[in-house]
């Protein structure tokens, strides 16, 4: 008697390469990515043509004559710059010795791609985004006979696929030639989340314009699309205000240590160029005590001792509520500010964190901390503001307490960021807020390194070890790990969860290691916001085909100038898709 078995049909997607060392990319593209086994070079002659005509060759990329307005042809030549100058050689990534076995022979014949068609086909600029109008998907298609295609709806598809398309080359260990191991490639992409960004503090230490800017180039390497400034905060104000001039000349902790507007537009310019969103937050009522050195009757509470009675972190202070003064200067403020970055961002964050009832005792107009009294002058401070930022043409946004601690009104147009974990995000989704997710417990890279805070011998032993309040480190597996929208099934509910933003608050983070603690851990979380958490089997997607990716990113990463952590030691990555580092079952 003969069986006949039916041999069940596997018709899914295949990663033929990706999850191998060789062939993966960061963010993995969704919904589609099929890949086969040919190597192709790429020409350094190569010919971009955008809707047929002619943008970009290696004649001239990389000159400085070559950033041009167009953001598709800037796009092009970092690319190119990316595959033929930041480049590296993955010996890295391949079993020990055996690069030669994945690189191709340079003596045979072999294909070489030498031009590259975008197609763009709206005029639809995405410069300005506000989170449901920018379209970010692309294809892109990569022949064994070594044709090129990418198409986009916006220029910022094009950039997101420009990256895609680097990520695909490495370099050839004799020099002189750039290649790929996964022809033909089909890839049809777009992001899960529309919000996928990186806050940075600047006030509790200071960083250089280049800093900023390295770290949006991180971000745009991540198909991530938002830096959030956290530019002022109670220790220092570096942001130079023409009108206001006092502010940063008393309230910034050196000269040198200063945004100028020129420098606040360069930024804004660079993170317009790679798809990047810069938008700034001025935090208050509350986190804004420094504004006491130029304007001491415009602050209660600065300087206040013991810090703990009155805010989070020393030195405490807030702005008066219910005070003309204030308002005055708010306004002056917002006049000098506002118009200078709303032609490049839509949004504006009046942050609202922590506002400690307490140092409300000491404002000669409210004399109290009943936040039965404070509400409704908090109520009319949030609308005074918002109301300014709607006439700038921006959209507000607040932190969490606004809404959840002190019951304020906000229109519906305003984005609330969440920081306090638990259901909060769904929570104030739920509710009809649109949110994004910054749970502490996942996503704030400072976390779990210890204090800066100093103990005397005395109180030494009952804070021992001395451990931050936020441990443990958030390792790129945690970061990894988390969706903000895990377990929503509403459509409702899911649709106002926007994204999330990684935290980088800087009591102990500067210039010298901000690289390594954003990154790849920000990356980790640029993945799960672009791709999603769950693969095309709905599974969620693992750490064991990650890391090999993430190896690879990583090297990407530093190979164009950013100081990234390695997630592994090399024994691990010289493995074939670091199988010998996984957790054995
Ligand atoms: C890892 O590599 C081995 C050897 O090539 C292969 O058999 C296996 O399928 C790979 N695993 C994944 C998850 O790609
Ligand atoms: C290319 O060089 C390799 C060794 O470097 C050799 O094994 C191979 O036969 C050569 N192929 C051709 C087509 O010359
Ligand atoms: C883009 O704008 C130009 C000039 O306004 C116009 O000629 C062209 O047809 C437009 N292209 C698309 C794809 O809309
Ligand atoms: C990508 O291809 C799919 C399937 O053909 C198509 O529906 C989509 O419009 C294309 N997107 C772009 C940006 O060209
Ligand atoms: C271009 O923008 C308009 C207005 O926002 C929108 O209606 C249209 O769908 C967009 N076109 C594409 C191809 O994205
Ligand atoms: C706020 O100021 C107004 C006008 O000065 C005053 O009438 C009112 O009592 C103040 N409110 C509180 C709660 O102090
Ligand atoms: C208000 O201040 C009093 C006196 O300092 C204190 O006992 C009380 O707990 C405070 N209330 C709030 C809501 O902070
Ligand atoms: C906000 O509303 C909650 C629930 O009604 C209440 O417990 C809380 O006291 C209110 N907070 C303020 C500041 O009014
Ligand atoms: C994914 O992991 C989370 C925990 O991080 C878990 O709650 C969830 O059930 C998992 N989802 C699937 C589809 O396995």
């Amino acid at each position: 008697m003969t069986r006949h078995l039916l041999l069940p049909v596997v018709l899914a997607v295949v990663h033929t390469a990706s999850a191998q060392g060789l062939g993966g990319l960061w963010p993995v593209p969704q919904p589609v990515f099929t890949s086969g086994e040919t190597s192709l070079l790429i020409s350094k002659d190569i010919e971009v043509t955008l809707n047929g005509a002619s943008l970009v060759s290696s004649t001239n990329h990389g000159s400085s004559s070559v950033s041009s307005s167009s953001l598709v042809s800037s796009g092009v030549s970092r690319a190119l710059d990316n595959i033929f100058s930041s480049n590296f050689v993955p010996w890295m990534l391949v079993p020990r010795y055996k690069l030669s076995s994945y690189e191709p022979a340079l003596n045979g014949t072999i294909v070489s791609i030498d031009s590259l068609a975008i197609t763009l086909t709206s005029n639809n600029s995405t410069f300005k985004p506000t989170a449901a109008d920018a379209d970010e998907s692309y294809n892109l298609t990569v022949t064994e006979a070594g044709e090129a295609q990418l198409s986009s709806f916006s220029s910022t598809g094009v950039l997101r696929g420009l990256e895609t398309f680097s990520q695909l080359f490495y370099e050839h260990s004799s020099g002189r030639a750039w290649y790929l191991v996964n022809a033909p490639i089909d890839i049809q992409d777009a992001p899960t989340y529309p919000w996928r960004g990186v806050m940075l503090d600047t006030a509790r230490n200071f960083f250089p314009v280049a800093d900023i800017k390295r770290t949006i180039d991180g971000l745009s390497y991540s198909k991530m699309n938002k830096l959030h400034v956290h530019v002022t905060d109670s220790q220092s104000w570096p942001l130079e205000v023409p009108s206001l001039p006092e502010l940063s000349a008393k309230g910034a902790y050196t000269q040198s240590q200063v945004y100028s507007p020129a420098d606040i537009q360069s930024i804004q310019e660079y993170g317009v160029a790679r798809g990047v969103d810069v938008y700034f937050e001025i935090d208050m009522p509350g986190h804004i005590g420094v504004v006491g050195e130029a304007y001491p009757d415009l602050v209660v509470a600065y300087n206040m001792e013991p810090y703990t009675t009155y805010c989070a972190e020393p030195p405490c202070g807030a702005l008066r509520l219910n005070n003309s003064n204030v308002e005055d200067f708010l306004g002056e403020l917002f006049d000098d500010v506002l118009p200078r970055v709303a032609p490049y961002t839509s949004y504006w964050h009046t942050g609202g964190d922590e506002l400690n009832a307490q140092d409300y005792l000491f404002d000669p107009d409210v004399n109290s901390n009943d936040t039965a009294v404070l509400q409704p002058l908090l109520q009319d401070f949030i609308d005074t503001q918002h109301t300014r930022i709607r006439n700038a043409g921006l959209n507000p946004l607040v932190w969490e307490e606004i809404v959840s601690t002190w019951n304020v009104t906000i229109g519906s147009d305003v984005v609330v960021q969440s920081w306090l974990g638990g259901t909060a995000v769904q929570d104030l989704a739920a509710s009809g807020h649109k949110v994004i997710d910054s749970n502490y417990n996942y996503y704030y890279l400072d976390c779990g390194r210890g204090q800066w805070i100093t103990w005397s011998n005395d109180l030494a032993a009952s804070d021992f070890p001395f451990n931050d309040w936020c441990g443990p480190t958030k390792s790129w597996e945690l970061v990894y790990s988390h969706d903000p929208a895990e377990g929503v099934t509403d459509a409702a509910t899911k649709s106002n969860i926007l994204g999330g933003e990684l935290a980088l608050w800087s009591e102990t983070i500067d210039s010298q290691n901000l690289d390594s603690l954003a990154w790849p851990r920000a990356s980790a979380a640029g993945e799960i916001l672009w791709s999603g958490r769950l693969d095309d089997s709905g599974q969620n997607r693992s750490q064991i085909d990650a890391a090999p990716r993430l190896n690879l990113f990583r090297q990407r990463l530093v190979a164009r100038g950013l100081g990234a952590s390695p997630i592994q030691m090399e024994w691990c990555t010289l493995q074939q898709n670091a199988s010998g580092c996984a957790q054995p079952a």
